[in-house]
């Protein structure tokens, strides 16, 4: 079954704890955790310690998504904080093989994301090495945008090159996913969808219905 992973970049940041609890309760796989750094992205979100913070409130696998450059420096602090899944985007250093090294050398799962600018030819060589790739589908920053359909090919595209090679990352979708593109993401092959305006701007007593519908 498709995994739900909230984004907590839409939580009402004075509640998030217990919105963390709501989700974990209502159903959520993963919680999805946005590091943004007004520089790889034009915001500015968390840092280490609410991934620290978060460990606390729940067992859930910690989908940390950084969105920052530099990365390197930082690995060491959220595998620190509890990570479970570290994602970082390839372009971000001259050496992403290096970064996937550090991840995995200390059984975290990591994970590659794609621009939407960036191609899956431009990231081919790092596909054996991860064991998540997050398809963006909307330009990363901001939660609240609109789903971008051309992506979807990327997902499609990724299923097709496991299967032919064996590979076995699990295919995770990050953007503007609703209800009306959840399953579009499914059919192609999606394993994770990150879920951040459409769940999170409803009532916590919505989120049981809406993570399952999504599924
Ligand atoms: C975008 C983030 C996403 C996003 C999800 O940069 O990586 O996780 O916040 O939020 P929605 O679902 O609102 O696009
Ligand atoms: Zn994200």
């Amino acid at each position: 079954m498709i995994k739900i992973s909230p984004s907590i970049l839409s939580a009402d940041i004075l509640k998030l704890e217990e919105e963390v609890r709501s989700l974990d309760l209502n159903g959520a796989d993963y919680i999805h955790i946005d590091i943004m750094d007004g520089h790889y992205v034009p915001n500015i979100t968390f840092g280490p310690n609410i991934v620290k913070s978060l460990r606390k409130v729940t067992s859930k696998i910690l989908d940390v998504h950084l969105m920052i450059k530099p990365v390197k420096k930082y690995i060491n602090e959220f595998v620190e904080a509890g990570s479970d899944i570290i994602t970082f985007h390839p372009e971000v250093d001259d050496n992403p093989e290096e970064i996937i090294k550090m991840i995995s050398d200390v059984e975290i799962k990591a994970g590659i994301a794609i621009h939407p600018k960036v191609n899956i030819t431009d990231i081919d060589h790092l596909l054996s090495k991860v064991q998540q790739i997050i398809v963006m589908t909307v330009t990363p920053g901001f939660g609240g945008q609109k789903f971008m359909h051309e992506q979807v090919k990327k997902i499609k595209d990724l299923d097709e090159i496991r299967k032919n090679n064996n590979y076995n990352y699990k295919i995770a979708v990050d953007g503007g996913v609703n209800n009306e593109n959840a399953k579009i993401c499914k059919d192609n092959g999606a394993d994770v969808l990150a879920v951040g305006s459409y769940l999170l701007s409803q009532n916590q007593n919505k989120y049981y219905e809406i993570i399952n519908s999504l599924r």
